[in-house]
């Protein structure tokens, strides 16, 4: 028996979750697991995998028994490495050695939002013919708890005999049509004033005769000042969030100097009063230079940096047929008390009504920059914060140090239970911390004593 893992963390061998399918390795070591980084196949720049890896990967997929996507959750999706290695194997069609073949998931996160990235990989195996088996989903330090680790060998265990019986599996996601429909754009109307407020549209738009490309030029057109629109293809990344928390004290991302991304972020979205999103939909998601965007905005922690933002969405493609896709690119707003306005698609194939959708969109967005409107949450954004508070009241505040200073400064701890014993220890950390070279000494300490409790328990098993 083989089992091909992806391991979709951008931490590559420090990865936790990888940490649960090594503990797999040591419990069934008659099982062959070969493992691939994805930070280590997905070809950075390019659209191509290198032609040695792609060789090498086509054929151990081709060997294996099942396919097993290992990943944490990054912005209520999957890292953004991940999502590109997904759109790569779609470019260059070879798609087809997962024909046929079982698939599982095991997937960490604080659940804030997992399941709909588990729901996007579950999607792509649908897609992709493969025999979905099920998930395993599961709090980052879960391992650590016998009961978590006897789920875990029941899961493989009924993962193995599915495999064993060739039990027939149901898809659960439809596909996604190829929409065709072309835009044709509405007259210039330059009529809404902007009041003085700042439009920023943000677009990853590669193609200028898109409907993607002319509904963001209908928008622009509606208003007296022209707001300034951003392509992300234009700013340089050197690569996507590494996950390794040293934000976490003081918003300083490792790539700070290395690329032109927070230097954007700080220049021109936070100095926007109004943010338009534009986006096409690539593969049940928009383009990974979208998910870049998100995931690299992690370095503002939970500081929530945009709030008291407008936040308007143009999209184009079957949104409407991506469960949760709204509500995934809404959450990263509303988590941040921005306010979401309106979503325009060009989904009603009809160019009179969504221009007038985009014009409404327009006035609609001014209107609420001027009054200041924030609206109230869904039911599941409030249990989000509610997760997000606890832990980093009781658990991580140390390590999202700038996020708990933020909390505490403007009374946002209200709502959650405190542990004691883990909340005192978090607090004398949270002392420490402020000191600068107590800090360079405890975050490789932290990150490493995380790991080792996780070794130990390898070592053991
Ligand atoms: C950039 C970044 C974004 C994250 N976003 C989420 C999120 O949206 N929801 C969540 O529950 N956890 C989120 N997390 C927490 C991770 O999913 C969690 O720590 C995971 O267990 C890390 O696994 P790994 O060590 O394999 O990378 C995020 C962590 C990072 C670094």
């Amino acid at each position: 028996m083989k089992v091909v893992v992806f391991n979709g963390s951008p931490k590559g061998d420090r990865s936790i979750t990888l940490k649960y399918v090594l503990y797999l390795q040591n419990k069934f070591p008659d099982i062959i697991f070969k493992i691939f980084h994805i930070v280590s196949v997905e070809n950075k720049n390019e659209n191509e995998i290198r032609k040695d890896i792609l060789e090498n990967l086509l054929f151990e997929i081709e060997k294996s028994d099942i396919v097993l996507w290992a990943f944490p959750v990054y912005i209520f999706h999957v890292p953004s490495q991940l999502l590109h290695f997904i759109e790569i194997v779609r470019k260059q069609k070879i798609s087809d050695v997962f024909s046929g073949k079982y698939a599982a998931i095991i997937s960490t996160s604080i659940h804030i939002s997992g399941t709909l990235a588990i729901n996007y990989i579950h999607a792509v195996c649908d897609d992709w013919n493969m025999k979905f088996t099920g998930t395993f989903n599961c709090e980052t330090n879960d391992l650590l708890k016998s009961v978590y680790r006897e789920k875990l060998i029941f899961f493989f265990n009924s993962i193995l005999n599915t495999i064993e019986k060739k039990y027939e599996l149901a898809f659960e996601f439809a596909p996604v049509k190829k929409h065709e429909f072309i835009y044709q754009k509405g007259h210039k109307v330059i009529s809404i004033d902007t009041l003085q407020k700042k439009i920023l549209i943000i677009t990853d738009s590669t193609d200028k005769e898109s409907n993607q490309h002319f509904m963001t030029e209908y928008f622009s057109d509606q208003f007296t000042v022209r707001p300034e629109i951003i392509n992300l293809n234009e700013i340089y990344f050197k690569g996507g969030c590494l996950g390794c928390l040293k934000c976490g004290y003081d918003n300083h991302c490792v790539y700070q100097s290395a690329d032109e991304f927070t230097d954007f972020y700080k220049a021109k979205v936070l100095m926007a009063d109004i943010i338009i999103v534009s986006g096409d939909i690539k593969f049940r998601y928009l383009s990974h230079v979208w998910k870049l965007f998100f995931d690299r905005s992690y370095f503002f922690n939970h500081t929530q940096p945009l709030a008291g933002k407008q936040v308007g969405m143009i999209l184009t493609g079957e949104v409407s047929h991506i469960v949760g896709l709204k509500e995934m690119l809404s959450n990263y707003y509303l988590i941040q008390d921005a306010n979401i306005v309106g979503l325009v698609t060009d989904e009603s194939k009809n160019s009179e009504t969504i221009s007038r959708l985009l014009g409404s969109l327009a006035d609609r967005i001014i209107y609420a920059a001027v009054h200041n409107v924030l609206n109230t949450l869904p039911s599941e954004v409030i249990a989000m914060k509610y997760i997000l508070e606890d832990a980093l009241k009781n658990r991580f505040g140390f390590i999202n140090y700038s996020a708990y200073r933020y909390y505490n400064k403007n009374h946002k701890f209200q709502k959650t239970t405190q542990m004691y014993g883990k909340l005192v220890i978090n607090k004398i950390l949270i002392l420490l911390i402020r000191f600068q070279t107590i800090r360079n000494f405890i975050h490789p300490y932290f990150v490493s004593s995380i790991l080792k409790k996780f070794n130990k328990l390898l070592e053991n098993s």
